[in-house]
């Protein structure tokens, strides 16, 4: 058994399998992969619901993500998630897509029905069920500011944001065209909302722009979606100043467990929470299409703290 497959070890079910006490059924896809903390997450459910079921780490180069795909298919696997830089590709690889896959342009989650790849994205519904855990709010009912909305988990947030509905989406970005051309994407699903036209309710700021400090007055969820922090050496990827005690703040980091913003945000009275639950409900939901009706969310959260705790 291996930490790590690649597109050579799908050759057959015995090579796949040798060594296994179970049948590889689900898998990670991505490259890198080997950072990747989901057969951890997973691998506890799997037990605890008799699947019979190993959850592996395959890593494919880009450009083969529909040949890894088939392959998992012909192999009855029964589903897999797809992480960075494959969730476009993942997207264009699929028979049927979903609402939300399809909004986003990416997907998370691939759902085998025989030979047909089903594509869902569970990254913004995990979002909205974080938030509402964390904060006890629901993102619908909320004045949001997305900072770093040109990477996948900015894309994959703001977009959920607009599917709720929510009363205010401030796009920040350090590369203010990225934040634009997402606005402009986003704006028709916002004007069909419950609000007239987008105008105020849809704005992009560039991070370096004093506006966005004023602009932070009138927000009550700041989520940080860039990369700035994941080393412990990293500062806050926004100004003090934006911060206030009324804020709820949303790190999508999870490790290190408290970034600068994090810390800034509870230093001055705000409600602060890091991206464990996001990781944690995304999974969950992935889970719940593979295996319907099964509960896995207690056990994948025990998994997840212990996972975490001994990194
Ligand atoms: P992905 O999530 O798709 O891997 P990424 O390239 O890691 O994306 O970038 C994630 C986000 O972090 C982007 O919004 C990026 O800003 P740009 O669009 O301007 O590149 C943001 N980001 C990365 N490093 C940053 C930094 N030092 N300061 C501010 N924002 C940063």
């Amino acid at each position: 058994m291996k930490e790590l497959y690649t597109l050579d070890d799908l050759a057959s079910r015995d090579t796949l399998d040798e060594g296994a006490n179970q049948p590889a059924r689900l898998a990670v896809i991505g490259c890198p992969v080997a950072h990747s903390l989901s057969p951890q997450l997973h691998q506890d459910a799997l037990n605890e619901s008799e699947s019979e079921a190993r959850y592996i780490r395959l890593e494919v180069p880009p450009g083969r993500v529909t040949e890894a795909l088939e392959r998992l298919a012909d192999l009855q696997f029964v589903g897999a998630n797809v992480t960075v830089p494959h969730k476009f590709e993942a997207l264009s690889a699929a028979d049927e897509i979903d609402d939300s896959a399809a909004m986003l342009g990416a997907a998370n989650t691939i759902l085998f029905d025989g030979d047909r790849k089903l594509a869902f994205n569970t990254d913004g519904p995990g979002f909205v069920r974080a938030i509402h855990e964390e904060f006890l709010v629901d993102v619908k009912d909320l004045r949001i500011m997305v900072v770093g909305s040109g990477g996948g988990a900015g894309r994959a947030i703001a977009a959920q944001c607009v599917r709720e509905g929510c009363e205010k989406l401030v796009l920040v970005n350090r590369t203010v065209e990225k934040a634009e051309a997402l606005a402009k994407e986003l704006a028709p699903y916002l004007e069909s909302e419950r609000l007239e036209g987008p105008g105020d309710r849809l704005k992009v700021f560039p991070l370096s722009s004093p506006e966005v400090i004023t602009e932070a007055d009138h927000i009550d969820l700041i989520v940080n979606t860039t990369s700035v922090g994941l080393k412990r050496s990293d500062s806050s990827p926004l100004p003090s100043p934006c911060l206030q005690p009324h804020h709820l703040v949303y790190d999508t980091i999870y490790n290190p467990p408290q970034t600068r913003l994090l810390h800034e945000a509870e230093r001055i009275g705000a409600r602060a929470a890091n991206g464990c639950s996001l990781l944690l409900h995304q999974g969950v939901l992935s889970f719940e299409l593979w295996f319907p009706g099964k509960q896995p969310l207690a056990t994948m959260r025990r998994s997840l703290r212990n996972t975490l705790d001994h990194q």
